[in-house]
């Protein structure tokens, strides 16, 4: 039986389905499966060939028990997840001319056009499925720095199971991504726009770690998160490395390197998790804009909070990488007392250096580096003018990254991740490229209707934000009970 532990040691093993509906741990860690599986060189030579679906099916089995979910339902599931996808495989694999051996991984083919539909198209129709099983509904809270609330609302959009909260950061997400959520014309999608978030998105984290610690309002509205501290986001990501992966071998065993514009490390989490179990990746690049926590807590061991910065790829202004923490359990030996101590060093203190053996074990097979707002507007110039192609900001940082870091890099292939579409940044691309109107392939057809939409939801102080969510999702929840 697969079980899920958390990475702070606290309450009791799991199983998957609890793992999925809870979000976090009961002692406020992150669920981990009690071991990463290894897969041999035969399973991943099996795999070269699948489908997207079918090797999400694949991968998938390994972390959820068949009696939870059955093969059927799986698949099922995973069709219904990747069935509103432009591609048939979900992703898509671009190559660069005018670079050596260079790749772009498309990943925002999904509905809203960022790399968050992936993880967030599976999770929710997970949750349906298992909210239906019990026949209970369920509030979901999310917090954003502009993809991933999009994704939720599009996915959670007219289920009867469930009700989404998008809490966003209001003016510093791009207009594009704050109409994804604000004109969509279902009654259980409720956008948030807060103002005065000095520390952006993290401030409204921080908010949704009272709400959960409130257990009355907790119980009473069945709180839970499709952020990615929810696990079902970060098993669903491991895909895309494994698809990725066996587009470009020319035979399994062959190293690769990608990178990956990175915030929270969950995109990269499901990346090393992918390493571990047995993906012959060589390099991960961490590439970080001026928000450079991860770059910090990779070349320097130091994990710290700092001022946040507005950058021109602002869905990774993010200063805390709370995945990181769940992949330093995969490298201490699971240690979940050490975990635990050291996480809360860094909650109570602001920062916590780790010690020099611990700093050589989880930095092993990582790059990292912070690109800067200047460098990023050059590689979007640049690869529209010599492979007339247009990078979205963050894809553009991703490339930035491995180029300031060529001389520690080996010759193998390059994956670099587009984690978003660029007509999501259209203020951004216009001024990179200085026009006045978009290439056509930086243009997207839903994001010209959104434009035309009348746009509803909630403004609200960050002050007064845990009191004004405490009193609207209450009785959204009691109205919604009477009607049932
Ligand atoms: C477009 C885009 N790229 C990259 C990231 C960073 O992903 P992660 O937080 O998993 O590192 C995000 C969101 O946080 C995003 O929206």
């Amino acid at each position: 039986m697969i079980k899920y532990v958390s990475n702070k040691g606290g309450g009791e093993a799991v199983r998957f389905d609890k793992a999925i509906l809870d979000g976090f741990a009961s002692d406020g860690g992150l669920y981990v499966p009690e071991m990463l599986p290894k897969l041999s060189m035969q399973t991943l030579k099996d795999w070269k060939n699948l489908s997207f679906k079918d090797l999400s099916f694949e991968i998938l089995s390994l972390f959820i028990d068949r009696d939870l979910v059955s093969s059927n339902e799986l698949k099922k599931i995973i069709n219904t997840a990747y069935g509103t996808f432009q591609k048939e495989q979900a992703v898509h694999i671009q190559k660069l001319k005018s670079r050596k051996e260079t790749y772009i991984l498309e990943l925002f083919h999904g509905p809203t056009l960022s790399f968050k539909d992936i993880g967030q198209s599976l999770l929710v129709t997970l949750f349906d499925f298992f909210l239906k099983r019990l026949d209970k509904s369920c509030s979901i809270i999310v917090a954003t720095t502009g993809d991933t609330g999009p994704a939720a609302a599009s996915f959670v959009a007219g289920k009867s199971s469930l009700d989404a909260w998008l809490l966003y950061p209001k003016g510093l997400i791009s207009d594009e991504q704050e109409r994804q959520m604000t004109t969509l014309p279902y009654n259980n999608i409720h956008p948030f726009g807060v103002y005065n978030c000095p520390n952006g998105g993290d401030d409204l984290d921080e908010v949704i770690g009272k709400l959960y610690s409130n257990k009355i309002f907790k119980e009473k509205v069945n709180l839970s998160s499709i952020n990615s501290i929810n696990w079902g986001r970060i098993m669903a990501q491991t895909v895309h490395y494994f698809y990725a992966y066996f587009q470009l071998a020319d035979s399994v065993g062959e190293k690769i390197d990608m990178a990956v514009p990175s915030g929270g490390f969950g995109n990269l989490c499901a990346g090393g998790f992918a390493r571990k179990m047995g993906l012959p990746l060589n390099t991960l690049v961490i590439a970080n804009n001026k928000n450079d926590s991860l770059n910090r807590v990779f070349t320097r061991g130091l994990i710290s909070k700092h001022e946040i910065y507005e950058t021109v790829s602002s869905a990774i202004d993010i200063i805390i990488p709370y995945n990181f923490w769940r992949y330093l359990y995969f490298c201490n030996g699971q240690n979940a007392d050490e975990i635990k101590k050291w996480s809360d060093e860094y909650e109570n203190n602001g920062f916590f250096q780790f010690n020099k053996s611990t700093f050589e074990l989880y930095k092993k097979g990582f790059l990292s580096s912070s690109v800067s707002d200047d460098q990023t507007i050059k590689l979007i110039k640049e690869t529209y003018k010599k492979d007339n192609y247009v990078l979205d900001p963050h894809g553009a940082v991703s490339l930035a990254a491995v180029d300031l870091l060529k001389d520690k890099l080996s010759n193998n292939k390059m994956i670099c991740f587009a984690t978003a579409h660029p007509a999501k940044f259209s203020k951004v691309i216009k001024s990179a490229l200085s026009v006045k109107e978009l290439p056509k392939a930086a243009t997207h057809p839903s994001i010209e209707k959104a434009k035309k939409m009348p746009q509803k939801g909630y403004t609200c102080d960050c002050k007064y934000l845990e009191k004004s969510l405490l009193s609207v999702m209450e009785s959204n929840w009691d109205q919604k009970q009477k009607v049932i």
